[in-house]
């Protein structure tokens, strides 16, 4: 017996302070991250069970997003979907994904990583798996880095190379504005330069919002001259950005290339919304943090 479509909502991830700690033999780094999951902009899969092909498809909705997303091996839902098929032995059954994509690629907020996550709880509730939330944890650890925090999603730290989590209890409501510019950087080289570059530590900090001022007091990503380095137009974004909310300083999301300004008071987000697209003219969303990484319904 299976359900015939199960949706699912993916939230994107942002890292609050990012520290790398170095690199290990196997060319990942150790971390250790404080990471929230942010309610937009949120990405849709849809998976159906289909009586033909077997194996997994993946077809791209309507988006709002130009990025030229894969819709095979190279797309994480399609591998988290496929590996947790073999794991439970269903690999067999025919399963359509449709993804409508809204959160950047190459951005810095774990699109591809909660697309992943959606992927694997939508796919076990489907075919009504017989595997359990550790099982789908160990997969989720296989697909990438950033896949077991948006399995769960909320606040955590995330150490390891990001596979362990340790969940925290951060009132959800934390308030950004995020502005996506008009270049993406691509982890793997933001990773290579910062090998290249010494493994610095980042050169600025963001003061933290007061709930999180218990857990850090300074918001910073040592991934910051490593991106810097790799795509220099961000030094220029970031002044025009923290110049069109008023002075107020921005966080790199990730490895870039978002930008984010935390900002104390969520009732401000709609006019800082609008001041940086009107002067920056790019895509920019107020948003807050949410309690899960994704939302499944029938
Ligand atoms: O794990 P994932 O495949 O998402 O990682 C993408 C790339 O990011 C890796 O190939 C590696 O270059 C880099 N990475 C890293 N250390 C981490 C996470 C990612 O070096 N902890």
């Amino acid at each position: 017996m299976s359900t015939a479509r199960v949706r699912a909502t993916a939230f994107p991830k942002l890292t609050l302070s990012l520290r790398v700690l170095g690199r290990r033999p196997d060319g990942f780094h150790d971390l250790e991250a404080l990471v929230v999951s942010l309610g937009q902009p949120h990405d849709v899969l849809e998976a159906y069970a289909v009586p033909a092909p077997g194996g997994v498809q993946l077809e791209l909705g309507p988006s709002n997003t130009n990025d030229d997303i894969p819709s095979d091996h190279r797309n994480l839902a399609f591998v988290a979907a496929e590996k947790l098929m073999v794991r439970a032995g269903r690999s067999g059954h025919g399963v359509r994904l449709v993804l409508r994509k809204r959160i950047p690629a190459g951005a810095g907020l774990g699109g591809g990583s909660a697309d992943a996550a959606a992927a694997l709880l939508a796919v076990r509730r489907l075919l009504e798996m017989d595997i359990d939330d550790e099982g789908v944890r160990e997969v989720a650890a296989e697909v990438g880095s950033d896949v077991p925090f948006c399995l769960r999603g909320g606040a955590a730290w995330m150490r390891g190379r990001g596979e362990i989590i340790e969940p925290i209890d951060l009132t959800r409501g934390l308030a950004f504005v995020v502005a996506i510019p008009p270049f993406r950087l691509a982890t793997p080289d933001v990773y290579a330069a910062w090998d290249a570059l010494g493994g610095p530590v980042a050169e600025r900090s963001v003061p933290a919002p007061r709930r999180v001022a218990g857990l850090v007091p300074d918001l910073a990503n040592d991934l910051e001259p490593a991106a810097e380095a790799v795509e220099p137009r961000l030094v220029e974004f970031r002044a025009a950005l923290e110049a069109a909310v008023g002075g107020r300083p921005a966080l790199l999301a990730g490895s870039g290339s978002a930008y984010v300004v935390p900002v104390h008071d969520a009732r401000q987000l709609p006019d800082l919304v609008r001041e940086v697209s009107q002067r920056l003219r790019v895509p920019v969303v107020g948003t807050t943090s949410v309690s899960r990484g994704v939302r499944l319904d029938r």
